[in-house]
């Protein structure tokens, strides 16, 4: 099973840039490399941040822009997102408690997806209701491997600058609880950090994926850098004997 994760594309205004990068041609360059590439992925999935500034335009171009990808596509949101302005533009993609989170059958695999976007914060959450509907989703799943996808680390990285803005520790605390008891979390990958990096936490394998936009520096210090790196996204292998990541590098914007 292939399951292609995207992250952090930070759209914006038509023709604005962020962090120095072009958001559109960034995401635009990733679907076309995964249509050349990965046509026959079972999924992709992308993980928050869709937008920079939450406008309206922004989720227009996400549209517009997922109209040429192959592969079906699942989508939830980070701190850089509005979830009223996304949901103006993908209603529907609710579920019940008003949050962009759902479960998609891929075979016996169920692929989750959940939302740690708490308004007005950078670092995320999950309140009761995203973790009762969590709860009911893996009950569901009781006999089934699972991956989860959200944008929000519950795990540190060892880079302190983005650990501080991390899944708030109860919200983790109470994820990993869940995932232990359901016990087929076969893995559990982030966004929110603009690096490629995986690992293990709470007995789970975890990983986290670059940016399709602008990448953050490698920086054992507590500082914020963004870094001249090439975007690129995760390419999630998931088979009975084994559970791969790879980093895949698009080319880099200025070569
Ligand atoms: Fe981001």
């Amino acid at each position: 099973m292939k399951i292609i994760q995207l992250s952090d594309p930070h759209l914006a205004q038509p023709g604005q840039r962020v962090g120095g990068r072009d958001p559109e041609a960034g995401l635009a360059r990733a679907i076309a490399d995964i249509n050349l590439r990965h046509a026959d992925a079972d999924l992709v999935v992308i993980s928050g941040d869709l937008s920079d500034d939450g406008s309206p335009e922004s989720y227009a171009t996400l549209e517009r822009l997922l109209a040429a990808l192959l592969p079906p596509v699942r989508l939830t949101l980070g701190n850089h997102d509005d979830r009223p302005a996304f949901l103006a533009r993908f209603p529907g993609l609710a579920c019940d408690s008003g949050h962009v989170q759902s479960m998609t059958a891929l075979g016996e695999t169920r692929v989750i997806l959940i939302d740690t976007l708490e308004e007005g914060e950078v670092g995320g959450r999950l309140c009761e209701k995203r973790l009762d509907w969590l709860e009911a989703r893996l009950a569901e799943a009781a006999a089934s491997d699972v991956a989860l996808f959200l944008h929000h680390p519950p795990m540190p990285i060892g880079l302190p600058a983005p650990d501080a803005c991390r899944l708030e520790p109860g919200s983790a605390e109470a994820l990993a609880r869940l995932c232990a008891r359901h016990g087929r979390v076969r893995h559990l990958s982030a966004g929110h950090v603009h690096r490629p990096s995986a690992g293990q936490w709470q007995g789970l394998s975890v990983s986290t994926v670059r940016s399709t936009c602008q990448q953050t520096a490698l920086l054992f210090e507590n500082r914020f850098a963004t870094a001249d790196e090439a975007p690129g996204y995760g390419i999630l292998l998931l088979d009975p004997e084994a559970v791969t990541m790879h980093f895949h590098q698009l080319p880099h914007p200025g070569s």
